[in-house]
């Protein structure tokens, strides 16, 4: 369905997904075996290097796509050091602005987070927004929450966001959250000012925001 001209969310699921519970506490009790793909590795070498010896509080803006709410929570957090990670060149070739604040990766996500965990980074804040819904059931599995990465995600640590325009999605990366034991709750997001294209997207075609946010 198009309101404007931005998809809204339509899903066959109704509800929760019936295995969310299960294929989270798969995940969570069973570490990811895969290799890491070479680009990932790469790009997580670039990104220890950047952080080198500083102790600043570290910030991971994941899925950042062109990198605009990056730029953002560089600006809002001056004495913090801010990585954007996307696995499109397409999107992040888009971003407009340069500062030594903020890095922007091209890396693949399931492994950049892995490698992290494995380097025992803690972090301050971590933003996941808008990640991609894969809104039919059949798909479930690829939304981060049911995926390996949930539980690296989890292991970073801080104050995790979770925004999307589509409240199930939102629900549902709550209530994996409560199956690692962590209490959240969904609620609309409003804001003066969006900070990222979708956001600006969905808001000029009068879609509204849910999100979730955690100290984990
Ligand atoms: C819907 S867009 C949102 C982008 C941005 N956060 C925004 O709100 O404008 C989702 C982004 O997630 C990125 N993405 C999806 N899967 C990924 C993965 N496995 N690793 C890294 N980035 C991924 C896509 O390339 C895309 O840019």
């Amino acid at each position: 369905m198009t309101k404007g001209n931005s998809k809204i969310v339509t899903s066959n699921q109704q509800g929760i997904h019936p295995n969310l519970e299960n294929v989270v506490r798969r995940h969570l009790a069973h570490a990811n075996q895969k290799p890491f793909s070479e680009h990932t590795l790469v790009a997580f070498a670039q990104a220890q290097a950047w952080i080198g010896q500083r102790e600043n509080p570290l910030i991971l803006d994941a899925c950042c796509g062109n990198g605009e709410s990056t730029l953002t929570l560089a600006e809002q957090h001056p004495d913090a050091l801010v990585i954007g990670i996307d696995k499109s060149i397409h999107r992040l070739q888009k971003h407009n602005g340069e500062s030594d604040r903020y890095l922007l990766l091209q890396a693949e996500l399931n492994d950049f987070w892995r490698l992290a965990r494995q380097a025992g980074w803690c972090l301050y804040k971590h933003y996941l927004l808008y990640p991609n819904p894969y809104p039919k059931s059949v798909h479930y599995k690829r939304r981060w929450h049911c995926s390996p990465a949930f539980a690296d995600i989890l292991a970073l640590g801080g104050e995790l966001t979770v925004r999307s325009n589509w409240s199930l999605y939102i629900d549902e990366f709550a209530a994996a959250l409560s199956v690692a034991g962590i209490e959240a709750q969904c609620h609309v997001y409003i804001s003066a000012a969006p900070i990222t294209a979708f956001e600006r997207k969905y808001w000029a075609s009068g879609q509204t925001s849910w999100q979730t946010r955690v100290l984990l």
